[in-house]
């Protein structure tokens, strides 16, 4: 099925940069003696640690999460405009949806054409809401934001792509907009200690412009243990 992507366009998404990962592949490891640690680490590592880095987690957001990240969406005006980044299946975007007001509008943009399917199934009947299955670095804006909701794993994503949508993103909310995304907490350790060369270089890379980010522009963040695995959802201002 073909989404709108761009305006004025119909175009089909392009083929997956990165994704979601709904289920874990583990391969079985040749049984030589490995002390424990070494174990976990065989264990780690046939989790398809590249995929994982890729796409970003492991599981859709619990619904702990998804309330967290659109606790803003009470307090909008009227006639609001509220983005979605990175919906997946939507497990934010159900939430969200209920908060909506008559005059306000939803747009929400996925890359994968799978959960755009899904996505268009589920909320093709809300009015308020508008799919737009292409890469966020792809998609016209045409009025700014008062909310923006991110869910894309600016840690495991391509550096150079996290850069450009860091970029953009102050571009896309009003003067008092906000944006909210989350970060999986507890990770960096085990990220650290399983990756190495080129993996642990792009790491280390993301993980520094999120951290540069974080510090210009947050301005409150919330833990939610409630969630696999858990996470911090933060929220930030661009003015
Ligand atoms: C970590 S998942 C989150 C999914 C869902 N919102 C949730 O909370 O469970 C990130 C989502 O971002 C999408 N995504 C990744 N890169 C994207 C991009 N450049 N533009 C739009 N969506 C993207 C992925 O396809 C995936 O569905």
């Amino acid at each position: 099925m073909a989404l709108l992507c761009r305006s004025g366009g119909m175009v089909d998404a392009p083929d997956s940069k990165s994704g979601e990962l709904w289920f874990v592949r583990v391969r079985v490891s040749p049984s030589a003696p490995l002390n424990d640690l070494a174990k976990l680490r065989v264990f780690m590592v046939q989790f398809d640690l590249e995929r994982l880095l890729s796409i970003g987690s492991i599981s859709p957001s619990s619904s702990f999460l998804a309330k967290e990240m659109i606790k803003y969406s009470k307090n909008l005006p009227a006639n609001a405009r509220i983005l979605e980044i990175g919906a997946g299946r939507g497990p934010i975007t159900k939430f969200l949806v209920k908060e909506l007001k008559s005059s306000q509008k939803l747009d929400v943009v996925e890359l994968m054409p799978e959960f755009c399917q899904s996505l268009q199934k589920y909320f093709s009947n809300k009015p308020l809401v508008t799919i737009y299955c292409c890469d966020i670095l792809e998609f016209d804006i045409h009025k700014k934001y008062d909310l923006v909701i991110c869910s894309l794993p600016f840690n495991s994503m391509d550096p150079e792509i996290t850069k450009r949508v860091m970029a953009l993103l102050p571009s896309m909310l009003n003067k008092s907009g906000i944006f909210s995304f989350f970060e999986y907490s507890f990770t960096q350790k085990i990220f650290y200690y399983l990756l190495r060369g080129k993996n642990l270089e792009r790491y280390k890379k993301a993980r520094s412009l999120v951290k540069n980010f974080v510090k210009q522009y947050e301005f409150e963040h919330t833990n939610i243990y409630a969630n696999i695995p858990p996470a911090v959802v933060r929220f930030l201002r661009f003015n």
